[in-house]
């Protein structure tokens, strides 16, 4: 059994409660990121002053998925989401996608950071005052994490692909206390872990927060993001629908644990994990280098709970990289509302970030291999907008040109309309068993997993249950420590 650690340790936690007293941090519960209305008024109020990313510790209170879709001085309201026309997807399937740019950091990220974060600082283990957190990642996750550690005022050391888009490392030059750039692209993981290994033997005081094998990433989103799911389901499904399944790329396993919530819930849905064709991990044991930010590969993360996975599918960067641009440039756009896409839908489409059309895609594929109508519901994400990659649009036209009506007419009838089948896996039990054993090369030949820990992860009966019962005793603490710090009154 591996379960998240809460042993405490009460002189590092006392040290954690000055720290918070000095700084006047408040501390959210799992069950305040899933209702706000249970946070306190005075919360609320003090926020209506602030913005989605100042890095000011009520910007705690606001890791949900229900803030106003505004840039400052937001309060809550419902769950971001977008339902998604057959006039863009092309299947008359019901895909709906919840919003991920209206978190701090423009990206649902920051939420599995804290759920890092937070059992660490709460019981002692952490030390915020003497220890730096380092966050490794593929983007996101580092960027979350190095925020994550301003509000609660500690160092941060944030890790990530040399290769990842300019609007990152501007952003981190800023936030993170320093910034270690790992050679190669989004696809090297593995150069990601080599650092974690050398900072841990470089004697510094330091704790990783490691979210490819964290169990606090996975169950912040089994519960958070999972419960955003089943509260959007509760609002848009009719007596005659039927939730058929979510679909997620796996970058660390995180998103996809909303699946495992949602499962229990409708236990005929599908949980679908999506990859770059380009560097096909589940579907082939495969590797190779793409350009879907944010999704890494090369290997399992030891979170992605394989066993419960159904289809796997692999996405072209090249649909990716083609129809952001056609989302973005005004010829795009333009050749969009002349197909029939409803004109205040495509000017939301700067909310897709390069994996969130990596997911539209694969939900389009889902629908079209399940043969789904108007009544079937899929759901996915929109991890961040193209808020990170409007340098990535620069350097395309650059590359390729003026974006024009031809290309637009090409890319519509090609990558939406014309989306196959092809590269999709549904998954087998000696399948599932296959992409399990692949965790094997990374966890346990090079990052310290036992063989008797692996075989636990399937064969073990209440392996993911036992973690995902921990979130009442995790909120149990966050309230003790809240009231020691004696923030509250
Ligand atoms: C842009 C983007 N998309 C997708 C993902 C994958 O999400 P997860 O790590 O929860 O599997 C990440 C992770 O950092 C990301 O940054």
């Amino acid at each position: 059994m591996t379960t998240i650690d809460l042993t405490q340790h009460p002189e590092r936690r006392q040290r954690a409660l000055k720290r918070v007293r000095e700084r006047n941090i408040i501390i959210p519960t799992f069950a305040q990121m899933k209702d706000p209305a249970l946070i306190p008024d005075r919360i609320k109020q003090d926020l209506g002053s602030i913005g989605l990313w100042d890095v000011n510790p009520l910007n705690l209170f606001r890791i949900t998925w229900n803030n106003q879709p505004v840039p400052k001085g937001g309060a809550y309201g419902g769950v971001n989401y977008i339902e998604l026309p057959p006039s863009l997807t092309g299947t008359p399937a019901r895909i709906i996608v919840l919003v991920g740019k209206w978190f701090p950091t423009g990206a649902h990220k920051v939420g599995a950071a804290f759920g890092c974060l937070v059992p660490r600082l709460v019981t002692g283990q952490f030390d915020p005052t003497t220890q730096k957190a380092v966050w490794p990642s593929t983007g996101n996750y580092c960027r979350g994490g190095a925020y994550d550690s301003a509000l609660l005022a500690c160092e941060s050391i944030a890790i990530l692909p040399e290769g990842m888009s300019k609007e990152r490392f501007d952003w981190l030059s800023k936030i993170a206390g320093e910034t270690i750039k790992t050679p190669g692209s989004e696809s090297n993981v593995k150069e990601i872990f080599d650092k974690c290994w050398e900072l841990r033997n470089s004697g510094q005081d330091l704790m990783i927060f490691n979210q490819f094998d964290e169990f606090g990433n996975y169950l912040w989103h089994y519960e958070v993001t999972g419960h955003a799911m089943e509260e959007v389901l509760k609002q848009v499904m009719g007596p005659h629908d039927t939730y058929r399944g979510i679909v997620s790329a796996t970058g660390s396993g995180g998103t996809i644990a909303s699946g495992d919530y949602l499962k229990q819930l409708f236990p005929a849905s599908k949980i679908v994990a999506s990859e770059a064709l380009q560097c096909p991990t589940l579907l082939q044991n495969g590797f190779g280098t793409h350009r879907i930010e944010g999704i890494g590969d090369k290997h399992v993360p030891w979170i992605h709970n394989t066993k419960n996975t159904d289809i796997v599918v692999a996405i072209d960067d090249n649909a990716v990289v083609d129809l952001a641009r056609l989302f973005n440039e005004p010829a795009g756009r333009a050749y969009l509302v002349k197909k029939g896409v409803p004109e205040a839908l495509v000017g939301d489409l700067d909310l897709f970030g390069f994996s969130s059309i990596s997911n539209l895609l694969s939900a389009i594929k889902m629908a079209k291999y399940y043969e789904l109508g108007e009544h079937d519901i899929v759901l996915s994400v929109l991890t961040d907008s193209m808020e990170l990659y409007g340098s990535r649009l620069v350097e395309m036209h650059q590359e390729f040109g003026e974006y024009t009506p031809a290309n637009a007419a090409a890319d519509f009838a090609r990558w939406l309309k014309g989306q196959t089948t092809d590269s999709m896996l549904e998954l087998s039990y000696p399948d599932r068993k296959r992409v399990h054993n692949l965790k094997y090369f990374t966890w346990v030949e090079q990052q310290g997993k036992t063989y008797p820990e692996i075989q636990a992860q399937w064969y073990e009966q209440d392996y993911w249950t036992d973690v995902q019962n921990q979130v009442p005793e995790i909120d149990a603490l966050i309230e003790e420590f809240n009231a020691d710090a004696g923030l509250l009154s």
